[in-house]
């Protein structure tokens, strides 16, 4: 199973392009599911340790949600709208309130495989800043960071929205480093599985 987390508080181009990304996974035979910060609470990380003492966060909101969808997780997929030219503050909130995870359980995210989307209201607005956040994530928590390679999808996956639903759907560059990416992303996670199966 493969999540996609939309880190935007709207119904709007983040959400639709993580959608596409997702229903090209699922094409693909992929089983996926969609997750959004839209609507939630998600609260602070507040550092409070309890989760290295008890193996769980003391914060019971919606981040109880996504913990079951991570741990069935193979693949990642974090969707983030670039704000003051990094992730948004929803999308930190959820990497750091995975700390519980961790602190239950010190390979809880080992070898599965994450892509990265980034999506700004300007052509060059901080979606590789963003993105290299979520990759710094996905590396010190043991997530196979992947993107589409050189040639378009640098990074992972890059959207210029004009901070309109309808501006990132004409991206045609943004939909071409998506498909490069989950392409990418596609080909690892049926590595993986067919190594762990040997
Ligand atoms: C608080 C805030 C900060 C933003 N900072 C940036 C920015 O640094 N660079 C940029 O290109 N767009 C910035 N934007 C615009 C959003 O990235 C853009 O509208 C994006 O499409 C929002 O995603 P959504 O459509 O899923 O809501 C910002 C928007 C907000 C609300």
């Amino acid at each position: 199973m493969i999540v996609g987390i939309c880190g935007s508080p709207r119904k709007q181009a983040t959400e639709h392009v993580l959608r596409e990304a997702l229903n090209m996974l699922e094409k693909m035979g992929f089983e996926t599911n969609f997750f959004t910060v839209r609507g939630k609470k998600i609260s602070f990380c507040r550092h409070c340790d309890h989760c290295l003492k008890h193996k769980e966060c003391i914060t019971k909101d919606n981040m109880y949600e996504l913990y079951p969808l991570l741990k069935e997780a193979k693949g990642i997929v974090i969707a983030t709208p670039v704000y003051n030219g990094g992730i948004s503050a929803q999308t930190k909130a959820v990497m750091d309130r995975c700390r519980a995870l961790v602190a239950a359980d010190r390979d809880f995210f080992s070898y599965k495989v994450g892509m990265a989307i980034a999506v700004a209201g300007d052509r060059i607005g901080g979606q590789e800043l963003a993105i290299q956040q979520i990759m710094t994530f996905y590396i010190l928590n043991g997530i196979i960071p992947v993107s589409g390679g050189s040639f378009g999808a640098n990074l992972g996956a890059t959207f210029w929205s004009k901070d309109t639903l309808e501006g990132v759907k004409k991206d045609e560059e943004g939909f071409r480093s998506l498909r490069k990416t989950v392409k990418k992303f596609a080909e690892f996670m049926k590595k993986f599985e067919v190594e762990k199966q040997n």
